[in-house]
């Protein structure tokens, strides 16, 4: 926060300042409700932010919050639990991401309409999402044939595996599936060689995009959001995981490899840059970017919080990045009392060459909900372990 730094400096750091204002999970949460900005609609943007308002609902317990997410999302259901737009040609996984609210509203209420639009989505994506030669959802069809992205782990997989642990849990196909999915993007995306661990963005398994590396099929870059939305999603499947599985152990592994890289690429700011490959670090054009910043703490927070992270390595890295965040990317919108979140890259995708230039040239967004909602949900682990510390102390 620009306007205190000063005097935050002069304190102890975070913990005073959290102490003195309101805490940000609730005070960016409130900001952008009155805001007005968020449309009433199923799209994977809007679906982010509501989970960072799942995230605040249960951590306050205030009921405002739940009718919030209610009169949002019902508009978009018919009475009977239908999607009141639905277009049976659009087959992309950003489409399944609206589910996971959907589950936090039907486990709150249990309300059978979200239950039918819960079955709904789950049907679209198992018997009508198409699949590459080994199993993989492409992550749209037809525009990208036998393509997956690190994003569409996000989309699907935290859904999928809420879904199977509360409605299905002894269904080992279902438990076989979701861990097949994170499988093939760590055969294709992740670079093993030298302890890298850094994910790219995307594969094809027909290799026909002009980005398809010969062997890999992988893209060429690691780009921040899309490996921000696979840190979460391993870290939020992990929580539905069975234990027994032999996918638990894996998921485990990938996550805390993955956790090694993100905290061996922290900028000394304390933030990520756009684009990860070593070679672009400080690079002309390339930024610190906020979206991607605030999930790298989230998952790093919550990986200490599952106990799947060693406090002792891991808190400095999220402290570091957090204290970051609320100097750098939060900002005070006028004179309302409200506040702004900045320095979130408007989107990011393998629909071109997928090369340097194209990701330093999209623009960044004030209020990007695709960074508001990663921000809210690091900001209530951020506040949970404050909590804890306090009471421990
Ligand atoms: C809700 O809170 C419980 C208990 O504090 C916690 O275990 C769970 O992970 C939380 N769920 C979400 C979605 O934050
Ligand atoms: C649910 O409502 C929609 C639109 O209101 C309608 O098209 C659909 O047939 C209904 N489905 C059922 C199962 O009643
Ligand atoms: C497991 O789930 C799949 C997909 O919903 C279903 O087709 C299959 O019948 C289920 N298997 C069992 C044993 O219930
Ligand atoms: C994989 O990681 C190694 C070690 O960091 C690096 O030298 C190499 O360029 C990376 N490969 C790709 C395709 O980025
Ligand atoms: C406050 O936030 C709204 C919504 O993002 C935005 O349109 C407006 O420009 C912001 N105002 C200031 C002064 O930052």
């Amino acid at each position: 926060m620009r306007l205190h730094s000063t005097v935050i400096a002069l304190l102890t750091g975070a913990q005073l300042s959290n102490a003195a204002e309101k805490p940000y999970s609730t005070w960016l949460t409130d900001s952008v409700i009155s805001y007005n900005i968020v449309p009433k609609s199923r799209w994977y943007t809007e679906a982010t932010f509501y989970y960072g308002v799942e995230a605040v609902h249960n951590h306050t317990s205030s009921p405002a919050y739940l009718s919030y997410l209610t009169s949002q999302i019902d508009p978009i259901l018919t009475p009977n639990g239908s999607f009141a737009s639905w277009d049976f040609n659009d087959h992309q996984l950003d489409n399944i991401r609206i589910g996971s609210p959907l589950l936090y509203l039907y486990t709150q209420t249990s309300n059978v309409r979200y239950r039918k639009a819960i079955d709904f989505l789950h049907d679209r994506l198992l018997n009508h999402q198409k699949r590459t030669p080994t199993g993989g959802f492409w992550h749209k069809d037809p525009k990208y044939p036998n393509q997956m992205w690190l994003d569409g782990l996000f989309m699907a997989g935290p859904f999928s595996a809420a879904y199977a642990a509360l409605f299905d849990p002894k269904n080992m196909t279902l438990w076989d599936d979701i861990l097949l999915q994170f499988q093939l993007i760590e055969d294709h995306c992740r670079n093993t060689t030298k302890g890298n661990n850094m994910l790219k963005h995307g594969y094809d398994e027909s290799f026909k995009a002009v980005w398809a590396d010969p062997v890999t099929g992988a893209s060429p870059l690691v780009w921040i959001r899309a490996q921000g939305w696979y840190f979460m999603a391993l870290i939020d499947v992990l929580e539905w995981f069975p234990s027994s599985h032999e996918g638990y152990k894996l998921i485990t592994k990938w996550f805390r490899d993955l956790a090694k890289a993100v905290k061996r690429e922290q900028d000394e700011s304390g933030g990520w840059w756009l684009v990860m490959d070593e070679q672009y670090k400080g690079k002309k054009g390339n930024y610190i970017e906020s979206s991607g910043t605030a999930m790298y703490t989230y998952g790093v927070l919550k990986g200490i919080r599952k106990g799947v992270l060693k406090e002792g390595d891991y808190l400095g890295v999220a402290e570091k990045a957090y204290n970051f965040m609320t100097e750098r990317f939060v900002a005070r919108n006028g004179t309302g009392g409200g506040i702004n979140w900045e320095g979130t890259v408007r989107v990011g995708s393998l629909d071109g060459k997928g090369d340097y230039e194209y990701y330093i040239g999209i623009n960044k967004v004030e209020n990007d909900l695709k960074g508001v909602g990663p921000f809210i949900l690091a900001s209530v682990e951020w506040e949970r372990h404050q909590r804890k510390t306090v009471h421990e102390t």
